[in-house]
């Protein structure tokens, strides 16, 4: 949820848009008779967070970078509007369940995208809910690594302030200052849809629009949610170890912050009755708690290095690096 601080990378600038629209054209088609036998790596999808948009140098950097380390790499940049502006506008305004349901549509109809035996998922702070939402929701196609930075997955006790100059941010924290809980503000206000405060469990329970959803918190669980989540082959939250934007910044762990009370995912009950398939996922090795130093969003080239050559590539190479004990059959399930 940075408004500043969005992608502050560090990394060298670039003339990238050319080679990332030229992607689509090179790519060889993914589905063969036999996928486990396709080398090409398997396509990314990238979901921005707060304050940014899909066309962002910043965040064409990263798609770069995961392109440099899996030559072929098809990278799909999510968005709510063609225009930056508007796509942009769209992380303060509108109802992520529509917006969820949106990358669903863009992804599943999408040439490339949904002819892929799978896909692999980055999400910058709440892109990283989103695209778990994605997962939850949709899965199709299914995407076999989510990694998220910094993102709000146990929800936020706090509304960040705007820089001055930032109109489009003060219009929707001045909507803010009414209820958080109105259904005026849960429909329209994007971070109001994973405001999370313990101390006000109950109204968050009656009337999150989207977060007590996915966490599946209420009384009735949605078992596909958890069904979707257990597909996942890796789910890899990073959590930046100097955040002070997102408060509390234990919630890319999932961790819940109440008062001065830490408690880590492993010892809630979202964990221990396995609401959402996380500790079905942390049983097979598909659950990865990672820091990144710095402030939110401050990625580093050789993390991000690092990380894609871990969980991205082709569906073949992955598996081998990941070892023994997935399921050979991973993406026949219903796709
Ligand atoms: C958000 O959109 C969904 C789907 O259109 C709708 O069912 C829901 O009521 C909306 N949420 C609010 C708070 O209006
Ligand atoms: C959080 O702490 C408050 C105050 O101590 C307490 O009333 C509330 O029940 C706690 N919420 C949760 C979800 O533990
Ligand atoms: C990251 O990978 C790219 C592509 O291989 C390489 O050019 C770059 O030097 C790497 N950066 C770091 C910091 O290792």
């Amino acid at each position: 949820m940075a408004i500043h601080n969005q992608l502050k990378l560090l990394l060298t600038a670039g003339s990238l848009f050319a080679a990332t629209f030229a992607y689509a054209v090179v790519q060889q088609p993914l589905r063969e008779d036999d996928p486990e036998d396709d080398d090409t790596p398997l396509p990314v999808v990238i979901w921005h967070g707060l304050g940014d948009n899909y066309a962002a140098e910043g965040l064409r950097e990263v798609g770069e970078l995961v392109d440099a380390i899996n030559p072929g790499t098809l990278v799909y940049y999510i968005r709510m509007a063609d225009s930056a502006s508007s796509d942009r506008s769209a992380t303060f305004f509108g109802n992520v369940t529509e917006q969820v349901a949106k990358a669903c549509e863009d992804i599943a109809s999408h040439p490339i995208l949904s002819t892929a035996p799978a896909i692999d998922a980055i999400g910058f702070s709440q892109g990283g809910q989103f695209l778990r939402g994605y997962v939850e929701r949709c899965n199709n196609p299914p995407v076999r690594s989510l990694i998220t930075f910094g993102s709000q997955h146990n929800g936020i006790t706090a509304f960040r302030d705007c820089p001055t100059s930032d109109w489009v941010c003060r219009a929707a924290m001045a909507l803010l200052k009414g209820n958080a809980w109105s259904s005026v503000v849960q429909s329209r206000l994007v971070p109001a849809q994973y405001y999370r405060d313990p101390a006000q469990y109950e109204q968050y329970l009656e009337y999150s629009n989207f977060l007590a959803d996915i966490n599946n918190e209420r009384v009735l669980k949605n078992q596909q949610y958890k069904k979707n989540i257990m597909k996942l082959e890796n789910l890899v939250l990073y959590m930046f170890e100097e955040d002070t934007t997102v408060v509390p910044k234990e919630t890319a762990w999932f961790e819940e912050v109440n008062g001065t009370e830490i408690t880590p995912l492993r010892a809630r009950k979202l964990y221990s009755e396995d609401w959402l398939g996380l500790r079905e996922l942390d049983r097979k090795g598909g659950l990865k708690f990672r820091t990144a130093p710095g402030e939110h969003m401050q990625l580093q080239e050789a993390l991000l290095n690092d990380t894609f050559a871990e969980f991205f590539g082709p569906l073949k190479l992955n598996k081998k690096k990941a070892g023994a004990g997935q399921p050979a059959n991973l993406w026949s399930g219903d796709l």
